[in-house]
């Protein structure tokens, strides 16, 4: 493999810039545009959640990302006919399924592969034979993993929401207890054959361990890349988070 593939990849997410335009119910600011920039500043890939409550991310913004990357698209949805119907016509590179209560503020916990496996094996079954990488969201538990591997996926994506909570909970214990799981989770699905991810609640403050994770593939960050922004830039926030990536990784 050479020297660029063994980089870590940078998804960037792009949901908040929706959340920001949806509150004022305005036509700015433009995630697809904030995706360009994205693009410009060294994303490798671009993601986006289609909720079933199309509270940030649109079917139109789908539409027109779809038509406007250069980078590939990470599709987050829940494992709904509807979401599927959706990502069979458009074939995105990848589809991100994660798990989607009405009632929560963001994605609060990974998905429950292990209880849902059947059903899980024959969603994923289509959207594989169109093309799309099918990852799923999970947390950092070995039945977890082992499910995600036995349902068909290529790839998991780690939740570090938990751990990303205790650093800044200031619960330090937990936090490194939260690292070591997700550390060992990493090198139990590469050894399955899965492409490991992880993402969730990543900062400037707690990037680095994730990113030294040598299993780790592709890290998926989003709202803290789009608040930074308020005082970085779009692409200047970009930029400090791929060079503690890189640093994290040399
Ligand atoms: N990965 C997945 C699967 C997610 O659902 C999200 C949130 O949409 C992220 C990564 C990015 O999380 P954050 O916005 O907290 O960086």
């Amino acid at each position: 493999m050479s020297a660029q593939s063994d980089r870590l990849r940078l998804g960037v997410n792009i949901d908040h810039v929706a959340t920001l335009r949806n509150a004022r119910g305005s036509a700015y600011p433009d995630p697809v545009e904030a995706a360009k920039v994205a693009e410009e500043a060294g994303a490798d890939g671009i993601t986006a959640h289609l909720r079933e409550d199309r509270r940030h991310i649109s079917d139109d913004d789908i539409d027109r990302l779809m038509a406007a990357l250069e980078r590939p698209l990470n599709f987050e949805m829940a494992a709904t006919d509807e979401m599927q119907q959706i990502a069979l016509r458009h074939k995105p590179h990848a589809v991100c399924i994660v798990p989607e209560k009405r009632e929560e503020r963001t994605t609060e916990g990974g998905l429950e592969v292990a209880g849902d496996a059947n059903r899980l094996t024959q969603f994923i079954a289509p959207l594989r034979d169109v093309g799309c990488r099918v990852s799923l969201f999970i947390g950092a538990d070995e039945r977890q993993v082992e499910a995600a591997h036995r349902v068909g996926a290529e790839v998991i994506e780690l939740h570090t929401g938990a751990y990303c909570d205790f650093h800044y909970e200031g619960d330090i214990p937990s936090r490194d207890r939260e690292l070591g799981h997700l550390t060992d989770m990493a090198r139990f699905g590469h050894g399955l054959g899965l492409e490991v991810h992880a993402g969730h609640g990543l900062t400037f403050e707690t990037v680095r361990p994730i990113a030294a994770i040598p299993e780790v593939r592709e890290l998926n960050i989003g709202h803290f890349l789009i608040s930074a922004s308020i005082f970085d830039g779009l692409d200047g926030a970009i930029r400090r988070m791929r060079a503690l990536m890189d640093e994290a990784r040399a």
